[in-house]
């Protein structure tokens, strides 16, 4: 936790400290030079109108009077003549001259800075010139110590250091709670991982939003639950499993044990061994179809789809199956009335039919009928297959397709029914990218219900 959310605060506080440092700097030094050119302009004006008075009377008496007034202000005037000679001034301060003497001679009407280098100087310096008719007589020095400005601009600087103390202060709060913001989700969900990873799948993410993080706990939440829901079913199927196979080894170890042991007639002993065939029967079915749906689990089932010509397909199950719907009693009925083609694997598509009807044989009385009907809705095939017999009550349909599911267990072993029939076939018709789905009254019969999609004509 920490080594995120502190790589996370670091690299916000480097970029919004970096912002900040930027912005403070560009703002002081915009300000500063503002504040100095404001003192100058401020320098400049007040040259001018001195010098506009001096103009209108350029005697010593004037000149006199402005110095006077200079002195009371906090900026000093120097009043030349033409060659420099100082006339009138407010201060004493021998360092002037040497501004005056650098100063050049040629200064245009609206007056010039010649000094405005404040870090450096003690003074700024501003020059207005003093005309009459046409001539320049003399020259208005305007000075402002810059010790006045070094302290405006110094005290700025506090200010300045106050505000970015403030402000980094802000950034550093701010970042403690953005980053363990953003970082907490994520160390959530590594914990889960890591706890699924154990084999832990009772994890429970808050929904954090609909954003990235948001989807990525989302997405963990469903990988646990999915693992979850798994090894349920792999539990449960194990000990179906289990269970399943304990029966038929009960038999068959119960009946050798006595055909063995028991001094039997050639009867019954030849009774004994028809069951334990019987029973072996049914263990190697089972085997096969626990293989076969093992296979498709693990997706390595192959499905090799040709184009099916179901009128041709439906007459071979016809001539395959109803043999054995005579020999019960029953009767089977196969329709296909168009030429309808089926991109499917002609095997699987025969074991479904083949699963589907035999049990429409075994759970079925005789003088039922089973219907098999090929047809097609727009571009989808779709395959019923319909009896008359026993049906399934309604509270067992959601189950019928499950692994090992039988109704009537008793009756149906005795049929010899291993209850994976069903499960193959649906696992079969989802490989073909097809849906299934059952109907069923009890006692009147029951339909499967096949579509297809993605025929060809
Ligand atoms: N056409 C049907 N009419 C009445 N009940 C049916 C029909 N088809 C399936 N069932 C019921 O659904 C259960 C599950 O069928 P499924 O084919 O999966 O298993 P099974 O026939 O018992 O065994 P298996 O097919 O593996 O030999 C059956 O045991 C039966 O009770
Ligand atoms: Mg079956």
């Amino acid at each position: 936790m920490k080594k995120l959310s502190l790589k996370l605060g670091l690299l916000f506080f480097l970029i919004l400290f970096g912002l900040e440092t930027f912005m403070f700097f560009f703002l002081h030094s915009t300000l500063v030079e503002s504040r100095v050119e404001e003192e100058l302009i401020a320098l400049q004006t007040r040259g001018n109108s001195h010098r506009a008075i001096l103009e209108r009377h350029f005697d010593e008496n004037t000149i006199s009077h402005v110095a006077l007034m200079e002195s009371e202000a906090n900026t000093d005037v120097v009043i030349t003549n033409r060659r420099k000679e100082i006339l009138g001034s407010s201060v004493k301060n021998s360092l002037i001259k040497g501004y005056i003497e650098n100063a050049t001679s040629s200064v245009p009407r609206e007056g010039q800075t010649i000094v405005d280098k404040w870090q450096e100087e003690k003074f700024i310096v501003t020059v207005s010139p003093i005309e009459q008719d046409g001539k320049q007589i003399g020259f208005v020095y305007m000075f402002q110590d810059t010790a006045w400005i070094q302290s405006l601009i110094s005290r700025l600087n506090e200010q300045f250091l106050f505000a970015g103390f403030i402000a980094v202060i802000f950034t550093i709060t701010i970042i403690i709670f953005l980053s363990k913001a953003l970082a907490k989700p994520l160390v959530k969900m590594k914990e889960a991982t890591s706890q699924i990873s154990k084999g832990d799948f009772s994890v429970s993410l808050p929904k954090t939003g609909d954003d990235e993080l948001g989807d990525l706990a989302q997405s963990i939440q469903l990988l646990a639950n999915d693992l979850s829901y798994l090894k349920e079913e792999r539990s449960e199927f194990l000990s179906s499993i289990s269970h399943e196979l304990r029966t038929p080894l009960t038999y068959i170890k119960g009946y050798a044990d006595i055909v063995q042991k028991r001094n039997l007639s050639a009867e019954e002993r030849n009774q004994y061994l028809t069951i334990i065939l019987e029973e072996t029967n049914r263990l190697s079915e089972m085997v096969k179809n626990l293989f076969d749906l093992a296979k498709i689990d693990k997706n390595t089932f192959d499905i090799k789809k040709t184009p099916i010509d179901l009128q041709d397909f439906t007459r071979k199950i016809t001539a395959k199956f109803t043999p054995a719907f005579i020999e019960n009693g029953m009767k089977l009925e196969v329709k296909c009335s168009d030429a309808i083609f089926l991109h499917a694997d002609a095997a699987r598509l025969e074991q479904i039919i083949f699963n589907l009807l035999d049990n429409s044989l075994k759970y079925s009385s005789p003088g039922d009928k089973t219907y098999v009907a090929v047809e097609k809705h727009k571009r989808q095939v779709v395959i019923r297959v319909k009896d008359t017999g026993k049906g399934i009550p309604e509270q067992e349909l959601p189950y019928v397709f499950n692994r090992f599911y039988r109704v009537d267990k008793s009756r149906t072993r005795a049929l010899g029914g291993t209850g994976l029939g069903l499960a193959i076939v649906k696992e079969l018709v989802h490989a073909h990218g097809g849906t299934i789905s059952v109907k069923s009254t009890e006692n009147k019969g029951t339909e499967f219900k096949m579509v297809f999609k993605g025929d060809i004509d």
